[in-house]
């Protein structure tokens, strides 16, 4: 069993995305952690600097913006502000983006996990852990779970994307003998997700009288797992996982996204006092994506059993909690629609609004 880590400085790559600003602000509210965060983002159009709410205000806070492919850069902070620990969220992450244009997604997530792992690999004292995707492993039939041990089976660029970079990652600490820990995580949801994404897109276009494009017949089961959840999972392996060691996290809340939707849309209602049922008259079923898994589901029991984590939130808390958000931050809403997400909507659905 790996002794507590006990981080000091810790770079965050991809800390003004969706998952890693949760992280931050998570980090620097934990009583028991008194170090540095680095953020370092390239501040692509899915990040937002003001993702990290107050947390940029700390004295233990700071911001560098680069590219995780600059190895000479990523370096350097490492160096000047001896980081110890690396979380890396840094991603391009949307599965339609990446069927679209692949390449960016070669090159974020694969060169950008080798030129940190290269970092990593001249500066052998800093722990690395991998954030990953419970998409590596492919689709599920009408049962079972995924496991560490699932075979890779990876079905669009993005999953195939982050697949590759956590073969770099295992390879790397076999082969230098670097201290590293992965987690495969299912679909998370919860405040400050860009509108792309499919609950933020819902909530979204609900309020807005706008249809509620599903794919295909809406059948498709995902795992959803609260934010928040999510990152406090990631700061329990980093302080305690097993070096070389993989851990899967999950919501153990099934869903499909079509039921998923009927469960937003009243939850919505019951926040809003919108009528439910024409509520429901705004969802259109779209052609299906390419290469669309049929089913994910995750097995975190090794998680829970040797860490001892737990999931705080289940669908109804964390569904309540995010559409209070939404709703709650309409400047945060305008700021980001106003740019590439609308440029993503008339891409993909043809709209003008
Ligand atoms: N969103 C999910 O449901 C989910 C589930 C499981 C795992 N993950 C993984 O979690 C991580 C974070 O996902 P997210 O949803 O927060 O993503 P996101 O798209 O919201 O944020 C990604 C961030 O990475 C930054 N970035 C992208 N390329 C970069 C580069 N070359 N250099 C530096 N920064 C760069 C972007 O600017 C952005 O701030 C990803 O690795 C993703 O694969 C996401």
């Amino acid at each position: 069993m790996t002794s507590l880590r006990q981080p000091q400085n810790v770079l965050v790559t991809g800390g003004c995305g969706f998952i890693g600003s949760a992280f931050v602000r998570f980090l620097l509210t934990q009583p028991a952690f008194t170090g540095r965060v680095v953020n370092l983002d390239l501040l692509t159009y899915a990040a937002n600097p003001d993702n990290v709410g107050s947390a940029s205000a700390s004295p233990r806070y700071l911001f560098v913006q680069a590219d995780i492919t600059d190895a000479a850069a990523v370096t350097q902070v490492c160096s000047q502000r001896a980081v110890d620990t690396i979380v890396h969220f840094a991603a391009e992450s949307h599965v339609d983006r990446s069927i679209v244009g692949p390449g960016a997604f070669v090159q974020a997530n694969i060169v950008g996990t080798y030129q940190l792992l290269e970092v990593v690999r001249s500066l052998p004292s800093i722990h690395f852990h991998h954030v990953s995707t419970d998409e590596v492993y492919g689709s599920l039939g009408a049962t079972g779970l995924f496991s560490e041990t699932t075979p890779y089976d990876p079905s669009s660029p993005y999953s195939a994307s982050k697949a590759a970079s956590d073969h770099l990652v295992r390879a790397y600490a076999r082969t230098y003998g670097l201290s590293t820990t992965l987690s495969n995580c299912s679909n998370n949801y919860g405040p400050y997700q860009f509108p792309e994404k499919l609950i933020p897109l819902m909530i979204m276009n609900l309020c807005e009288g706008k249809p509620l494009p599903v794919y295909g017949t809406g059948a498709n089961v995902r795992d959803w797992l609260y934010v928040d959840d999510h990152v406090e999972a990631i700061w329990t392996i980093v302080l305690r996982g097993r070096r070389g060691e993989t851990y899967n996290i999950g919501g153990e809340a099934e869903w499909a996204n079509l039921a998923l939707l009927h469960k937003l849309i009243e939850v919505v209602a019951r926040a809003t006092g919108l009528d439910t049922a024409a509520l429901k008259r705004q969802i259109t079923f779209v052609t299906d994506r390419p290469g669309h898994d049929a089913r994910y589901a995750i097995n975190c029991s090794k998680l829970k059993s040797e860490l001892g984590w737990t999931q705080r939130h289940n669908i109804e808390s964390g569904l309540l909690e995010t559409v209070r958000w939404y709703l709650d931050n309409p400047e945060w809403v305008s700021r980001v629609k106003s740019g590439a997400y609308r440029n993503w909507l008339d891409l993909n659905y043809g709209r003008r609004d």
